[in-house]
């Protein structure tokens, strides 16, 4: 059975921390998603890690630290606009890719050169980094491909049986995954949009930075096309198109019956009518996109546990932290890689 803790209690932390130290997983809260984290200095802890996961050994993970840690314990050759990126948004949704000194394990890296680093804001996480006192290795926790979770019980859901300890820090604010940039080149390239926005890290450095394409063009190691996908088939949406996408899924067999989870701003769900669409369950109507993004994964995970078919989402705008929805709505719609096509994951 897993233990859990109340990321409000010390004692709790300190019982996380002490795990830690003896090579246990423990998932903890961060602002954007659950970590599942272990101590980034153990080849043991880190090899478990990855195959708890199901994680190809070529995906790197990010360490994770408290406030005030030397970067420099980490990585070499940090150029000074990675420095203001640190500055500005540390502690923060922030992942900052950098080259790794030579004694950082290449277990954590996957053999890279290179070392992803955030220091997150969660007071929970933060306590936790604290009292370990080194850094934390954490992927989020979840099944290679699948949904990130943002409460501890998704975290129990997900990996239940097979890991030692979960700290409970309630739902994770953001709801999305850090902003990735790559300081390993002469100037940034984000490589995932995430919390911290392509705006703000253009106004920090009042120049242009590089986006990953779309197509994988500029791929860094361990982004994927296909990524964050539920059970159910995720389809994306107009708000003038909705109508045509929740009839061309409707089916005559399943009259009457709910097997269509619907996710769109509340702006965008205006006309839409539900008591003539019993067929449709409104998984989520977010007033704005910082909720649409709180509420994403945890939309995603409800159309699972009713065992919709299919989700239809009304992408949000695109600017913003809207970049990071969209994003990962277009990423849930592809499952082929994973053969996840119907099949349930055992847990
Ligand atoms: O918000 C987050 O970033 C969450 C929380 C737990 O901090 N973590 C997270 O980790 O999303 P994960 O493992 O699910 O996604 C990390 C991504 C992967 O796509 C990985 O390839 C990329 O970060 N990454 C990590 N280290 C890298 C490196 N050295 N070079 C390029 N990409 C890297
Ligand atoms: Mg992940």
């Amino acid at each position: 059975m897993i233990e859990q803790g109340d990321g409000d209690n010390d004692l709790d932390i300190e019982r996380a921390a002490s795990l830690l130290r003896s090579d246990a997983l423990v998932a903890f809260p961060t602002e954007t998603v659950y970590g599942l984290g272990c101590n980034a200095r153990s080849t043991t802890a880190i090899s478990r890690l990855y195959a708890v996961k199901s994680r190809p050994t070529n995906h790197p993970v990010i360490v994770h630290l408290a406030l005030d840690a030397p970067i420099d314990e980490w990585a070499v050759r940090v150029p000074d606009w990675a420095n203001v990126l640190a500055q500005s948004f540390w502690p923060g949704p922030l992942t900052l890719v950098l080259p790794k000194r030579p004694d950082v394990l290449d277990a954590l890296t996957g053999g890279h050169p290179s070392i992803g680093l955030r220091v997150p804001a969660q007071k929970v996480a933060q306590a936790l980094l604290k009292s370990f006192g080194d850094g934390v290795a954490a992927p989020s926790a979840n099944r290679f491909g699948r949904v990130s979770p943002t409460s501890a019980s998704a975290v129990v859901a997900e990996l239940g049986d097979e890991i030692d300890f979960v700290l409970d820090g309630g739902a994770c604010s953001l709801g999305v995954e850090s902003t990735i940039v790559d300081c390993t080149k002469v100037s940034p390239t984000i490589l995932r949009p995430g919390g911290v926005t392509r705006e703000e890290i253009i106004s920090v450095l009042g120049s242009a930075v590089l986006v990953k394409n779309a197509d994988g063009s500029t791929p860094a190691p361990g982004t994927l096309s296909t990524h964050y996908s539920p059970q159910a088939r995720v389809v994306l949406t107009t708000a003038n198109e909705l109508s045509n996408s929740i009839n061309s899924e409707s089916r005559p067999d399943s009259k009457g019956k709910t097997h269509i989870g619907l996710l769109a701003l509340a702006d965008d769900l205006k006309y839409f009518d539900q008591t003539n669409s019993p067929e449709v369950m409104i998984l989520n109507s977010p007033i704005n996109v910082k909720q649409y993004a709180r509420v994403l994964y945890e939309s995603l995970r409800t159309a699972d546990t009713n065992n919709l078919a299919v989700v239809i989402a009304v992408l949000p705008p695109s600017s913003g932290l809207g970049e990071a929805v969209c994003d990962r709505l277009t990423r849930a719609t592809s499952r082929a890689n994973f053969g996840l096509k119907s099949e349930k994951i055992i847990l």
